[in-house]
């Protein structure tokens, strides 16, 4: 039971690896906030730990939206005390060339996927103690990418860079911070990329399942890996150079 007694925020908890990651979380004993923008969606989540046997809240949250990330960790701490692991999952993608993105949908994409991971960083890590860890999921795309996607890939990029310099600053006190990038994984995200569709991005021989994400996410969050920090776990089948 490596989560008994830690409380784990996992955003994008509603759907996808960030589901698989709350539901083995809380098989481990973990207390686990499920946290996304779709309510219904986080409600179903916790409501299915429960439901088991296990310890969730949810709440609705946009995690590009210091705020509402801000009453999210609130509700983690009235909730449940210190908080022990925060994953930064949720994200978003656009289809767009650079030429033709609007301004404000490169910066909702940048704003999504990296200032979500400043946000919780900024705010979680004062309620954080010594032995916690953040694990932050980055992709494939910050190192092999496709057109179209630019904002997604910079963002997953800025996200891997991020990680290396804030576990230096979070050393002094334990609390660890690791990337995850999967490569294809079976999720809604996958599917609904034209990209995926149309072909420019392949990926067939070579899906993963959303459970084979959680498990290497929750080893990196675990005592296990106390050793691995400020690094990148690339979880991908062995096929980085497929896209
Ligand atoms: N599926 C893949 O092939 C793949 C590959 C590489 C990386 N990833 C990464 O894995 C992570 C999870 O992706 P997934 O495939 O499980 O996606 P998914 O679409 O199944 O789930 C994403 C979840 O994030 C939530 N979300 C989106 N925007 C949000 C916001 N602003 N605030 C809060 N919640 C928000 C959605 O409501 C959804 O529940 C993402 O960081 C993604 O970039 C996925």
């Amino acid at each position: 039971m490596r989560f008994s007694e830690k409380t784990c925020i996992v955003t994008g908890g509603g759907s996808g690896i960030g589901r698989a990651t709350c539901l083995r979380m809380a098989s481990e004993g973990g207390r686990v906030v499920v946290a996304d923008l779709n309510a219904d969606a986080a409600k179903a989540t916790a409501a299915e730990i429960t439901t088991a046997g296990g310890q969730a809240i949810s709440v609705a949250v946009d995690v590009g939206n210091a705020a509402q990330v801000q009453a999210a960790i609130a509700a983690a701490v009235a909730a449940y005390g210190a908080i022990h692991v925060i994953v930064n999952d949720a994200a978003m993608m656009t289809y767009t060339p650079i030429v033709d993105i609007a301004e404000a949908d490169f910066f909702r994409v940048i704003t999504t996927n990296l200032g979500s991971v400043f946000f919780f960083a900024k705010y979680g890590a004062p309620h954080m103690p010594p032995g916690s860890a953040f694990v932050n999921i980055s992709s494939v795309h910050a190192h092999e990418t496709t057109k179209n996607v630019v904002p997604y890939a910079a963002s997953k990029g800025a996200i891997e860079a991020f990680t290396r310099g804030f576990s230096m600053e979070m050393e002094e006190r334990g609390i660890r911070v690791n990337c995850v990038a999967p490569g294809a994984v079976d999720t809604p995200m996958l599917w609904n990329n034209p990209n995926v569709r149309s072909g420019i991005e392949k990926v067939e021989g070579a899906i993963g399942k959303p459970e084979d994400l959680a498990a290497a996410i929750c080893f990196i969050a675990s005592d296990e890996a106390r050793f691995i920090n400020g690094t990148t776990l690339v979880v991908d089948g062995g096929r980085l150079n497929i896209l």
